[in-house]
């Protein structure tokens, strides 16, 4: 547990050290967003030069590309490294059966793409990102092209569903745009009850290029809290590839 930061950003660190741990010599390493990923970058660089680890790291947005270069960590590409050894990438929420939400951040296609290229998924979060149900008071984010708002909006409407375009706020007028150049809808969701389900609905909209809800992807989520951090582990590991020298 790190002390000093208050509890949470303490948690956050302590989450993505674990995380870390993970990372032998000569994996290629997928970089997720957010603010509990920057401690893992941060942490995989400082491995990288205290012990003259060899990693490569695939960048799953511009700001985990800029945290990797500051840190020092090379970089490479899915065109040059198809199959990753592992994935590590925080949520916005977590429920019970490991099934998340991401995309607060604005970098879910790139983060699901990255995830699903590697042997071991690892999410990294603070307590408080744990629930039963995903939704409530997190809404389910979608990646759309900007041309297909409005049929994506009233496709939308048809399934029951209240959506917003995702406005930048300060810093820049109207819809925040991606690093794919493209728009996120942020559906709200009281409980989202059967998340394959919805996520297979909204994929099947024209014009809706990614969904948030990460469904049976994720192998062990490091969770930090007051105590320390604690892993919850899916189990099915072998199955997709991922040896590990533990
Ligand atoms: C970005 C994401 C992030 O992983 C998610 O928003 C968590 O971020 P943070 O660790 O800052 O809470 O999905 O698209």
């Amino acid at each position: 547990m790190v002390f000093g930061l208050g509890w949470v950003e303490g948690a956050k660190r302590g989450a993505a050290v674990e995380a870390i741990r993970l990372v032998r010599d000569g994996f290629i390493v997928g970089l997720g967003s957010g603010s509990t990923v920057a401690y893992a970058i941060a942490e995989l660089g400082r491995r990288v030069r205290s012990e003259g680890l060899h990693v490569l790291g695939v960048p799953t947005s511009f700001q985990a590309l800029e945290l990797a270069v500051r840190h020092g960590i090379p970089l490479t590409t899915l065109h040059e490294h198809p199959e990753l050894d592992l994935a590590i990438d925080g949520a916005d929420q977590v429920d019970s059966r490991l099934n998340l939400i991401k995309g607060l951040g604005a970098a879910l296609t790139r983060e699901k793409v990255v995830a699903a290229s590697a042997k071991l998924f690892v999410v990294v979060v603070d307590e408080r990102k744990l629930v039963e149900t995903l939704g409530g008071g997190v809404p389910v984010p979608v990646e759309v092209l900007p041309f297909a708002v409005p049929l994506v909006m009233r496709r939308l409407g048809e399934l029951g569903l209240k959506a917003a375009v995702r406005t930048a706020g300060k810093g820049k007028v109207g819809p925040v745009i991606t690093d794919n150049g493209n728009v996120i809808l942020d559906i709200k969701v009281d409980a989202v009850e059967e998340p394959a389900k919805l996520d297979k609905q909204l994929k099947q909209i024209p014009g809706v290029i990614e969904t948030g809800l990460f469904v049976d992807m994720a192998d062990i989520v490091y969770v930090g809290g007051r105590e320390g951090v604690r892993k919850i582990e899916r189990g099915r590991k072998v199955e997709k590839g991922w040896t590990d020298a533990d």
